[in-house]
């Protein structure tokens, strides 16, 4: 299975603070950019570069620069937290939306909108979703993507459960998996333990409502 989990003192000290109950939306929202960043940083290790010919002010030098033309995909809702740094850091990045929510019942995620750009053949496609649970959601917007002609897809999350790793291993084998932790399992209600909560409630404030 291919899933890196983030091995890093500031990685784990955020997912810390994420973690706490007591943590309020306006941080956690801080926090989950911030550990978006660091998994960006690892998961996009490999894209392709080229050499582009420039002049230092001391003498001329071919550089690298970043060629990979990138897809984001944010699973709605809780996945829009993810979204400004990647846009930040990869400015040319193309953006596409898939909606998608678990029934309170029975977990099983249902589609209730999807936009992908038009230039999605063979683009790098980063899937943006802070929570694998399941793997339910994950896997429905990985197909999404693929169906629409991606090329290689990434998958970041914030927290992991090994059940929902190992169904996109089943289901999608080529899908490299980056997580900032990889926590113990679900419960009866398919919630992350130790895990966080819910992400979509305590990343916009509507917990309880
Ligand atoms: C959460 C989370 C994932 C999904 C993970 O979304 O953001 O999309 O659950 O669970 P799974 O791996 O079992 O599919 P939710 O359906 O609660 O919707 P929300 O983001 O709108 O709150
Ligand atoms: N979705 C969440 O927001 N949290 C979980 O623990 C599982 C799915």
């Amino acid at each position: 299975m291919t899933i890196t989990v983030l091995n890093h003192p500031l990685a784990a000290h955020y997912l810390t603070h994420l973690r706490d109950k007591t943590t309020k939306p306006a941080n956690f929202r801080l926090l989950t950019k911030r550990l978006t960043v660091l998994l960006a940083i690892e998961a996009t290790r490999s894209l392709e570069i080229h050499l582009r010919e420039i002049e230092t002010p001391m003498e001329a030098i071919e550089s690298p620069i970043l060629w990979d033309p990138l897809v984001a995909v944010p699973i709605l809702r809780a996945g829009l937290g993810m979204l400004d740094p990647i846009v930040e850091f990869f400015p040319d990045v193309s953006v596409g939306y898939i909606g998608l929510e678990r029934d309170h019942e029975t977990a099983v995620a249902s589609s209730y909108y999807a936009k992908l750009p038009p230039q999605m053949h063979e683009r790098t496609v980063l899937i943006l979703d802070p929570m694998l649970a399941t793997g339910g959601s994950a896997c429905s917007a990985i197909a999404t993507v693929k169906a629409a002609g991606a090329g290689r897809v990434l998958m970041l999350c914030i927290v992991a459960a090994p059940e929902g790793a190992a169904q996109i291993h089943a289901q999608h084998p080529d899908v490299a998996i980056f997580t900032a932790g990889l926590d113990r399992e679900l419960n009866a209600a398919k919630y992350i333990l130790p895990g966080l909560g819910d992400f979509g409630d305590r990343l916009y404030g509507t917990e309880g409502v």
